[in-house]
């Protein structure tokens, strides 16, 4: 079955291919209603799927972007992820997602797969050391937004990000004020910047009460095992806990779930915090305090800038910054 072209739709409606081609990109001030109403419905019944490969070529666009997360299976990402893919469908364009599993190679490989789609930008969220993901796209002149996770290219990057260490800063004057004294930390990955961020915040702030303590850090990795272990590593090594503030979500889970099976009493016995406000941790039982990040938001915002950038439209701010808020709910 030949693929129906704009030439036939011409054939059939007694118009020219060029008519044609003004109705169906919207260029058709000056076709009649009558015409202009014939050709969309012949397009329509003879089922006229546009050739995007000769529209990019006219107008050098493909109307697609890509996005780049680390970790497609923490809610955090895949609600970011749905937020941009919303924007982006609303300013007509298409979305090609890529996982990355916070590996740089499948960072680098599927920059290179973007560029060889030839996507008009790129929303990128790093996955570690990404220097390099971010050059690649800088030498391909690929308009791109970095989101969440900050990349010191010694240059002002466009980039959507929240205050981490104010937002941890918030979290331990909410323990403290609760009455928590000895606060444990489980920090994220060493090689992000919001880690450092979020860390910088934790010991700013305990120093500030005087309560700093490095024993009472512990290594964490943003999963739900990573929060097991870290939390299995924290009951082994300290003891008379008042809290423990997790630097994500996902860990606090985990956490809580180790906490319950060792017969501790949420809060009664030791506070749970958390950092992001994923939906699981409203449903969750108990219910998860956390330090919520505007999720929803950071993710609308970052596409109607990469879009703004991809169109060379002015920018006021290079870099949008969001405040985080404490959500008190059972833990
Ligand atoms: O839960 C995933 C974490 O990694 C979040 O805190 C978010 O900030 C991302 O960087």
């Amino acid at each position: 079955m030949k693929k129906v072209t704009m030439l036939d739709i011409a054939k059939m409606a007694g118009v020219s291919k060029a008519t044609v081609s003004m109705v169906l990109s919207k260029h058709d001030q000056s076709i009649s209603e009558e015409t202009r109403n014939k050709v969309l419905s012949l397009a329509k019944e003879m089922n006229y799927i546009p050739n995007s490969l000769a529209r990019s070529l006219s107008t050098k666009k493909t109307g697609t972007i890509g996005i780049i997360l680390p970790d497609i299976t923490n809610p955090f990402f895949s609600s970011i992820a749905r937020a941009i893919e919303d924007e982006a469908s609303l300013l007509g364009y298409n979305v090609i997602f890529c996982n990355t599993d916070n590996e740089t190679n499948k960072e680098e490989k599927y920059i290179k797969l973007l560029i060889s789609k030839l996507v008009d930008g790129v929303i990128f969220i790093a996955g570690g050391e990404s220097e390099n993901s971010v050059k690649m796209l800088k030498h391909n002149n690929i308009p791109f937004v970095l989101v969440d996770r900050y990349i010191d290219t010694h240059e002002e990057e466009y980039g959507v990000y929240a205050l981490n260490k104010d937002g941890v800063l918030k979290g331990i004057e909410y323990l403290y004020n609760e009455g928590s004294r000895r606060i444990a930390f489980v920090e994220g990955p060493k090689t992000l910047e919001i880690s450092r961020q979020r860390l910088d915040g934790y010991k700013y702030s305990m120093n500030k009460y005087g309560l700093y303590d490095e024993r009472l850090v512990f290594s964490g990795d943003f999963t739900i095992d990573g929060g097991i272990k870290a939390t299995e590593s924290i009951l082994q090594k300290t003891t008379n806990l008042d809290a423990i503030f997790y630097s994500n979500d996902a860990m606090a889970l985990g956490g809580i779930k180790v906490l319950l099976k060792r017969g501790f009493k949420i809060p009664k016995d030791i506070r749970v915090l958390g950092f992001d406000n994923i939906e699981l941790s409203e449903i969750f039982e108990p219910e998860l305090t956390t330090i919520a990040q505007p999720i929803y938001e950071m993710g609308k915002q970052s596409c109607k800038l990469l879009i703004d950038v991809i169109d060379a439209a002015d920018v006021e701010n290079k870099q949008i910054y969001f405040e985080t808020e404490l959500i008190i709910r059972e833990t």
